[in-house]
């Protein structure tokens, strides 16, 4: 892997280990995730980050935040993430993210943060709104222009919920040119979101969108019986077996139409409008396309919890690749801005 050659964007993305990683999240973000990082042609380095200091303003709990993190890290390997391809790692191993979080503070209105969707969704949900929470968007800008090189874009594939954060990194990048350094001796780089338009939002056991906030989830690596329970609890209408159902109205359909075949999606609708087919059986369907899109990466996830340290290894080499690409920013930063250190005198 060679660093930033000139002409080809880098490609950057990081998700919160905030709890459980769910089917939503692999159809929302992973799955692109991974094939974004399989996908060398054409760009140079790609930096894939577990979003701790993030998950920090939901999560008070030393002991879950270190397991979440580390099962992130194992589920995006058991699910393919290729690490000669692309780095993982902990956003913690790079405090300089920090550091240009602050910088980034001072360039930013505070009607700015307050108007952020995720900070108003949070407060709405009834969550403490600490400062973190209002500065989260700047602690994303801060990953989002810590890699690359300032020459050339950086591509953030995201969910679409995720759009507005990375404009404000753009905006922060190109306020951060203006005001401190020449059109022609960029510091930053400028971000670009990479959206999956067709990925619609995956609904939750409960037809609201799954999240771990609503408590409606599929574990993506959730197996046997408590996957069973919670695939027999989706939320359904009381329509008796006999009588047809229309499809589109319906929360176990909705998932079977994101995991099967075109032939099954087919199949099953034409017995719902049929009748004499009930959400049990579909429920039954539903629960086999699950074991098939899963049950190779079941199998690597438990074959790598048994090698913990090869993860660890993985993690600390991305994390050395990523904390020279974020010093030689913040390098940059600290010139264009007159922080002076004399640690280097
Ligand atoms: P949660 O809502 O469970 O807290 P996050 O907000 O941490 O999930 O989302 C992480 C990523 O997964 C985001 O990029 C988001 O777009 C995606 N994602 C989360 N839930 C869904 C869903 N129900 N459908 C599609 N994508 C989702
Ligand atoms: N806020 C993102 C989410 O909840 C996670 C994230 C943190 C991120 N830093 C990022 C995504 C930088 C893209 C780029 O999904």
């Amino acid at each position: 892997m060679t660093t930033a050659d000139p002409g080809v964007p880098s490609l950057l993305s990081g998700i919160q280990p905030s709890g459980t990683l769910h089917i939503g999240n692999y159809l929302g973000a992973i799955r692109q995730h991974i094939a974004n990082a399989a996908q060398t042609e054409g760009r140079g380095e790609a930096f894939f980050f577990i979003a701790n200091y993030h998950a920090l303003t939901t999560l008070r709990d030393a002991e879950r935040l270190r397991q979440l993190s580390f099962d992130v890290a194992l589920d995006y390997l058991a699910l393919g993430f290729d690490p000669a391809k692309a780095r993982l790692f902990l956003q913690s191993d790079v405090p300089e993210v920090t550091e240009l979080t602050w910088v980034f503070l001072t360039l930013t209105p505070v009607s700015q943060l307050e108007k952020g969707v995720s900070y108003k969704d949070k407060v709405a949900q009834g969550l403490s709104a600490n400062g973190g929470l209002l500065c989260y968007p700047i602690l994303q800008a801060a990953d989002i222009l810590a890699y690359g090189d300032p020459r050339q874009p950086v591509l953030v594939p995201v969910g679409a919920d995720q759009k507005q954060n990375v404009e404000i990194a753009r905006d922060l990048a190109m306020r951060f040119n203006h005001t401190f350094a020449t059109e022609d001796a960029p510091v930053l780089p400028v971000p670009e979101h990479v959206i999956q338009e067709e990925v619609a939002v995956v609904p939750g056991t409960d037809g609201r969108k799954m999240s771990k906030s609503y408590g409606n989830t599929i574990p993506i690596f959730a197996e046997g019986k408590p996957l069973k329970k919670t695939v027999m609890s989706i939320v359904t209408d009381s329509t008796p077996l006999e009588e047809p159902k229309d499809p589109e109205a319906d929360n176990v359909f909705a998932l079977i139409r994101l995991f099967g075949t075109e032939a099954e999606r087919e199949e099953i609708a034409a017995s719902y409008r049929a009748g004499g087919y009930g959400y049990g059986h579909a429920k039954k369907a539903l629960l086999e396309m699950l074991n098939r899109e899963f049950g190779e990466a079941r199998e690597r996830r438990r074959q790598l919890a048994e090698r913990p340290d090869d993860v660890w290894d993985v993690l600390r080499e991305g994390a050395t690749a990523a904390r020279a690409a974020a010093s030689a920013t913040l390098a940059r930063v600290r010139e264009a801005t007159g922080l002076v250190t004399t640690l280097d005198r």
